[in-house]
């Protein structure tokens, strides 16, 4: 970027990793709305949590209120929601946190992009739930509300996903339960030597 330097620091990522005793990651939780993504992720910082180690989960909604709450829900407005909390999560990664990211993130595009970023600390969670099943699930009334015409650009009803080519992890929610789901991203993160 013109006129814009990189400012090089002392401290560095690995520094503060050694001084966490712990190994930065970013765990990309991408599905449908009411697939179980908030959910899963929750209980999945818990047990992070108990472990002694230090994770932080950046969940849709939330960042909603603040950071992006000038954003709307076109697909221009959903990148750039998904472009920010790329950028957060390379920022509390670099600051040596287990990020774990709750967001439709509906776009492949957007998503690669954060893996290029990260490279090998991108975990991408496929969090697979039939449009059918979380209709039924409705957590939010979201999907109610979508077919009354209250929600447009509504994700699975009347806005595209794209589901993940090569995710790290899928979790099919309409078979697993939440602990089964939580455990199996946990032991994922433990198998690639980031929970030691
Ligand atoms: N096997 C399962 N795994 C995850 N959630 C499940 C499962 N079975 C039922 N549920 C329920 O489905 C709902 C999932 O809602 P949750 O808010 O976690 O979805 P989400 O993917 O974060 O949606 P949104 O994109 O709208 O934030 C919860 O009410 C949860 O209890
Ligand atoms: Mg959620």
């Amino acid at each position: 970027m013109k006129n814009i330097i990189w400012q090089k620091h002392r401290v560095g990522r690995r520094d503060r990793e050694r001084l966490l005793k712990q190994k930065a990651a970013v765990v990309w939780f991408t599905g449908l709305s009411g697939s179980g993504k908030s959910t899963i992720a929750s209980l999945l910082g818990e047990k992070i949590h108990e472990k002694g180690f230090l994770s932080y989960v950046l969940d849709g909604d939330n960042i909603r209120h603040g950071l992006s709450s000038d954003l709307g829900f076109s697909d221009a407005d959903r990148m750039e929601n998904i472009r920010r909390v790329g950028e957060v999560s390379v920022i509390l990664s670099d600051a040596g946190v287990i990020v774990l990211a709750a967001f439709i993130s509906p776009h492949q595009k957007s998503r690669e992009a954060i893996r290029k970023m990260l490279a090998d600390r991108f975990i991408e969670v496929y969090v697979k739930c039939s449009v059918s099943e979380c209709k039924k699930r409705d957590p939010k009334g979201h999907y109610q509300k979508a077919r009354t015409g209250g929600i447009k650009e509504f994700t699975g009803v009347s806005a595209p996903y794209e589901t993940p080519l090569k995710p790290e992890i899928v979790l099919d929610t309409e078979n697993d339960g939440v602990e089964e789901s939580a455990e199996k991203v946990f032991q994922f993160l433990k198998d690639k030597g980031l929970l030691e």
